[in-house]
Formats: structure tokens, sequence, C-alpha cells
């Protein structure tokens, strides 16, 4: 399974994924009766943004991670009768019933290395005629702050996917998709140098390297990335996705 997540300080962060997470929803056309898959729902933000679009319709919201899920619950808690909660791998085949109508996903498929298994296991619970709309890191992402990780341990950062338009079409394509449409968007992230930028490095960007550090060594790595930023940016590069299951 994927790794866990810190859900309770993801949610407590200024987060540039709420503006993501709008800018999604407002790719995807919807008629209000859909059974819509959340792909990586995290801690439900967009689930809920997703139901008050579904008055007549339901969302699977899917993740690899307990705590996102447990804090989804308490999210949603009153309007879980519409909501199928599945924890799962998205590369595995999916574990939920039927077909749905349509896939949504924010700042999920750059964490997922084999865009190949990720589309297949997508289109595999799609009927043909849904819709793919999603929001992930990009080709360039975060590259000045891969840039400060590298200058700080020597190594390369690594564990992502920062696919770009021409591979991601083709993936698409191998998987069974049609109408495809890909865009690279610069959108950098500005935060508070200090407290406000570490904690945001720490819990989402610099997470699966801090998973493999002993305690001791979390913060002071976190404040040397932090210092060799040039400004108090996250230099994000989204990859935004629009695709019809053939
Ligand atoms: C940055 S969070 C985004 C969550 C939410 N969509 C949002 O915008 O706030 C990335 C999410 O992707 C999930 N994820 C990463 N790899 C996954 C995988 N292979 N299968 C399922 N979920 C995965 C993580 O558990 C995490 O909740």
């Amino acid at each position: 399974m994927p790794r866990e997540w810190d859900a309770t300080t993801y949610d407590s962060l200024p987060l540039p994924h709420l503006g993501w997470g709008r800018r999604t929803l407002a790719r995807l056309p919807l008629r209000g009766d859909e059974r819509v898959l959340d792909a990586g729902c995290g801690t439900g933000r967009d689930t809920e943004g997703l139901l008050d679009l579904l008055p007549d319709g339901r969302v699977v919201a899917l993740d690899g991670s307990v705590r996102m899920l447990d804090q989804l619950r308490e999210r949603l808690a009153g309007r879980l009768d519409r909501v199928e909660v599945v924890h799962a791998d998205l590369t595995k085949p999916l574990p939920f019933d039927g077909e749905v109508d349509a896939v949504f996903s924010v700042a999920a498929f750059h964490w997922i290395e084999d865009h190949s298994a990720l589309f297949a296991a997508l289109a595999a619970r799609m009927r043909p005629g849904a819709r793919l709309v999603s929001d992930c890191g990009g080709r360039g992402n975060i590259a000045a702050v891969n840039a400060a990780v590298a200058e700080v341990t020597g190594t390369p950062s690594g564990g992502w996917e920062f696919a770009g338009i021409d591979d991601t079409r083709a993936r698409l394509a191998a998987a069974g998709f049609t109408e495809i449409d890909v865009q690279l968007r610069p959108d950098p992230a500005v935060f508070e140098p200090g407290e406000q930028l570490e904690s945001f490095l720490a819990t989402v960007i610099l997470g699966p390297r801090l998973d493999a550090m002993a305690d001791a060594d979390r913060e002071p790595f976190v404040k040397a990335v932090a210092a060799r930023l040039p400004e108090p940016v996250a230099d994000y590069v989204r990859l935004e996705i629009s695709a019809v299951r053939g």
C-alpha cells in the first residue's frame, strides 16, 4: 500500500490544493446523478465539493492512506450515505463494484510512479464515455525544491512521476482513452518563511524522505532544505488531464 499521511496537519496547512481542486471541479461537466470516483481523495475536501454537485449522485472516495480516509469520514459525517469509502492502491485492480460515470483526481497521480498501471486500473472501472479530469505535478514540478534537497543530501530526489504532455497522451491512448487533452501549467505557491513553509515541506513534499529518517534528523533536514530555497516558494507545475474512456 502507499505511505501514510499526517492528515490533521495536512488539513491545517494553507494548501494550494484548494485552488487546484476548484479548477479541476470546474472542468468536470456533471448532470447531478452520476457516480464519480475521487481518486486519491485524501481528507475529502473535493469529495465534499463533488457531493454538492451531485444531489442525486454518489462518490467513490478512494485513497491509499487510512489516516486520510479517517479524516474524510469526520469531515463528511452526516453525508456518508452517498459516499463509498475505499482504502486501495490506484495501481491495482480497484476493489469496488461496478463502473463509475467519471473520475476526478487532484494532486495524487504524481505520487504514483507507474502511470500506465494507474490509467489501466482507472479505465477498467469507467463506463465507456466516462470522463477523467485530473490535476497533478507535471514535468518540471518543484525543480527548485528538488535542487535544494539535492544540495542537502547529495542525491537527487525520487519517488515521483512528473510526467510531460506527450508521454501522458501516449499512456492514456494505450489505456483506451480518447478526446485526450493534456496541459502543463506553472503555478508557484508562496508561503510565509519559517514555520509555515517548513510545515508544508515536511507534511507534503518531503514526507517520504522524512519517513526514512530518524526522528531527531527530521527537523534539521527540513530547515536545511528551506534555507536553501531562493524564496519561500514551492515551484509547482501542474499536469492537467481531460480524457474520455473509449
Ligand atoms: C497530496 S494528497 C492529495 C489529496 C487530495 N486529493 C487533496 O487534493 O487534498 C495525495 C493523496 O494521494 C494518495 N495516494 C498516493 N499514492 C496512492 C496510491 N498508489 N493509491 C491510492 N492513493 C494514493 C495519498 O494517500 C494522498 O492522500
